[in-house]
């Protein structure tokens, strides 16, 4: 609360400068009129996809929504990597076929160049891999590789031929891939021998291994990328060298011309329950939303050299890695590696050595690097950069102040961007160059978005009284659906404000008298660790897969750097005892299960959890209780009060 309070304190404000709004792609007049034009989405949104979207066919109509399923620009036909590429290599733009697409950097350090030329041939070369191992316009096809051109090459490729894509993070663990794998019902598999992390290399194709061992369910083909040199077993007639196959692949191949509403691609993100939900996107609407948003948002020119930091495995990747940044002919960079290997200054040097002048991270880095120490940052000439901006996690005020100061010599605009997997790109979020910002709010709405701040019945709340996050009007870019559960979508999102018709985002927040958002973050049952979404419940499915955890219980703690970690109470079953090495072996199941994202920071041991009567775990006890906070609040309806007093005697231990 104190935090909040202090949140809502904050009166800093900061203007761009005249050179900033200057040379502006919007400014304040531009964005006066599109907020007016948005007060219509419908007549915005279809602006937009005229104006930075190229089509094969106009669309007839722009929303069709039938609650709570949206089409937008029905009828219309395009194809997303003809929007990144193919449009790039024609008529007024056609200078661009020389200009870098993706500048790469890998951990080791060296370094690759792909043109928007070079890009296009290799993913239509790619594109007829795919075609030649039999893959289908609709088939899915799972991704799992480190961050190297290839990845991008890939996803395109499947944009290319109609085949969704689900990319799923190099970092999670092989049980993670196998799950995602057959909830997606994939054909095909790309992946690498393995990817660079910390001086040290990630074996993938181990894990896909792994995945496939006890049933290849629907996988017919393995591709694999050469990239560490590691050894790794092929399986004949299911694996391929992606090099083998891409010599024998013609550079020509069509896009296909799809309809608005056909499945781009499927992303898994963490909900409440133990099971992650492959989140559906859609191409003429996302492409229209990623696309507007990076060439407002981010200003992106022509000049640009951009670079975000998240790896294309989340959410941040696919829309402003790669769908968002190529779509507007822009230069993104991809660095495949840890951001402090091999010393603590190794992004600094990426941004002095690339000169990169746009550059998107994630708050929790930030959190690191001031730990780190600005001299780092000193070493290098940033001079290069003109914007800067965040996403992932609230950004508490002292770290946007040290971000605006340290790296962005307080000459370059800040955009905290506030969005989620689920909005497919950028809700509420600072136009550089015609909205002020003040530290630690994502500030206002995109034009055509419209959001609110709502208590329990739906009802606007006063500000700066706190509420739930709802977005109250369709938009482009919303997801379409959690693949094959319809029910799960209508019950997760929609049914909280179903009198009312609103999106429930899941996260808390409030409005200051300006009308700026304050995000505080989730209010379900999902932690936000280094910006990465897990469930709690996800976490304790893991814990009671190992045999000597008879029950657990997995809350966040607030944490300096990360955010929140993850702490487990647990009560060992049977024959098991309490000891240091069983809380090391359990967090090492859990990254097993899960990945290594979702080790708990803190395991305890306890010999009952703290429940109601009915049986339901007081998860708000055990919150207070792993943060170290007086319990507050009702415990009237605990079963055994002695439970509470144990669990804080080991506290005071
Ligand atoms: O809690 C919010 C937080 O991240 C959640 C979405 O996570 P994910 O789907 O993994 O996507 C992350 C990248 C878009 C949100 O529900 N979040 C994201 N951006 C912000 C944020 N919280 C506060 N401020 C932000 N800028």
């Amino acid at each position: 609360m104190a935090e909040i309070e202090s949140l809502l304190r904050e009166k800093r404000v900061f203007k761009p400068s005249p050179e900033f709004v200057r040379q502006a792609n919007w400014n304040k007049k531009t964005v006066r009129e599109y907020r007016k034009l948005g007060e219509k989405p419908e007549r915005f949104w279809a602006r937009m996809a005229r104006e930075h979207v190229s089509w094969f066919t106009p669309w007839k109509e722009t929303l069709r929504f039938k609650w709570p399923n949206a089409k937008w620009f029905v009828g219309g036909k395009l194809n997303a990597s003809f929007n990144c590429l193919d449009r790039h290599l024609e008529g007024p733009n056609a200078w661009r076929r020389n200009k870098a697409a993706i500048v790469f950097e890998g951990e080791p350090g060296d370094v690759r160049v792909l043109t928007y030329g070079q890009l296009h041939r290799e993913v239509c070369r790619f594109a007829n891999v795919l075609k030649n191992l039999g893959v289908r316009k609709g088939d899915r096809v799972a991704i799992y590789m480190p961050m190297i051109p290839e990845l991008a090459i890939a996803m395109l490729a499947c944009a290319r031929i109609g085949a969704p894509h689900s990319i799923v993070f190099g970092g999670f663990s092989a049980e993670a891939l196998r799950d995602r794998i057959h909830d997606a019902g994939a054909v095909a598999v790309v992946t690498a021998d393995g990817g660079h992390r910390r001086g040290s290399t990630v074996k993938l194709k181990a894990a896909v291994d792994e995945a496939l061992r006890a049933e290849a369910g629907s996988v017919r083909n393995v591709v694999v990328v050469r990239r560490t040199g590691d050894a790794v077993d092929m399986v004949p007639g299911r694996d391929h060298w992606w090099e083998d196959l891409m010599r024998e692949a013609s550079p020509v191949c069509p896009p296909a011309k799809l309809d608005a509403e056909h499945p781009l691609f499927i992303l898994y993100t963490s909900g409440t329950t133990g099971k992650p939900k492959g989140i559906l996107h859609t191409t003429g609407g996302y492409l229209t939303h990623v696309t507007t948003t990076a060439h407002a948002i981010f200003d992106l020119k022509d000049t640009d050299t951009y670079w975000c930091t998240a790896d294309i495995g989340w959410i941040t990747g696919h829309s402003y890695v790669i769908y968002g940044i190529l779509a507007n002919g822009a230069t993104t960079l991809m660095y495949e590696g840890a951001p402090t290997h091999p010393g603590p200054d190794r992004f600094w040097d990426i941004i002095e050595r690339h000169r990169v002048t746009v550059f998107y991270t994630a708050p929790t880095a930030i959190r690191t690097f001031i730990r780190l120490g600005e001299e780092h940052v000193r070493k290098h000439d940033l001079s290069s950069l003109r914007l800067l901006g965040t996403v992932g996690e609230p950004i508490n005020p002292e770290a946007w102040m040290w971000y605006h100061r340290v790296v962005g010599g307080r000459r370059c605009p800040i955009v905290d961007t506030w969005w989620q997997t689920e909005t497919g790109g950028i809700m509420i979020s600072p136009i550089p160059a015609a909205v002020d910002t003040k530290p630690g709010s994502c500030t206002v709405p995109f034009p055509g978005i419209h959001a609110a701040v709502v208590d329990d019945e739906g009802e606007e709340v006063k500000p700066p009284d706190g509420g739930f996050l709802v977005i109250t009007h369709p938009w482009p870019g919303m997801l379409r659906g959690i693949w094959g559960d319809p029910a799960r979508y209508r019950e997760t999102y929609w049914k909280r404000f179903r009198h009312k018709g609103y999106y429930f985002a899941g996260d808390g927040a409030h409005r200051d008298k300006q009308g700026y958002f304050w995000v505080m973050g989730r209010v379900d049952d999902v932690m936000n660790v280094s910006g990465h979404r897990i469930g709690t419940m996800e976490v304790e499915s893991a814990l009671v897969s190992h045999p000597a955890v008879a029950e657990a219980a997995v809350v966040g703690r607030p944490d300096e750097i990360t955010g929140t970690a993850i702490v487990a109470f647990v009560t060992p079953a049977l024959g098991f005892e309490a000891e240091a090495e069983l809380v090391e072996e359990l967090r090492r199941h859990v990254a097993h299960e899960i990945g290594p994202i979702a080790r708990p920071a803190e395991i305890r041991f306890t010999d009952a959890l703290p429940k109601t009567r009915s049986g339901k775990i007081m998860r708000r006890l055990l919150r207070d209780i792993a943060a170290g906070r007086e319990v507050v609040g009702d415990t009237t309806t605990l079963e055994d009060l002695g439970v509470l007093a144990r669990l804080r005697e080991q506290e005071e231990e």
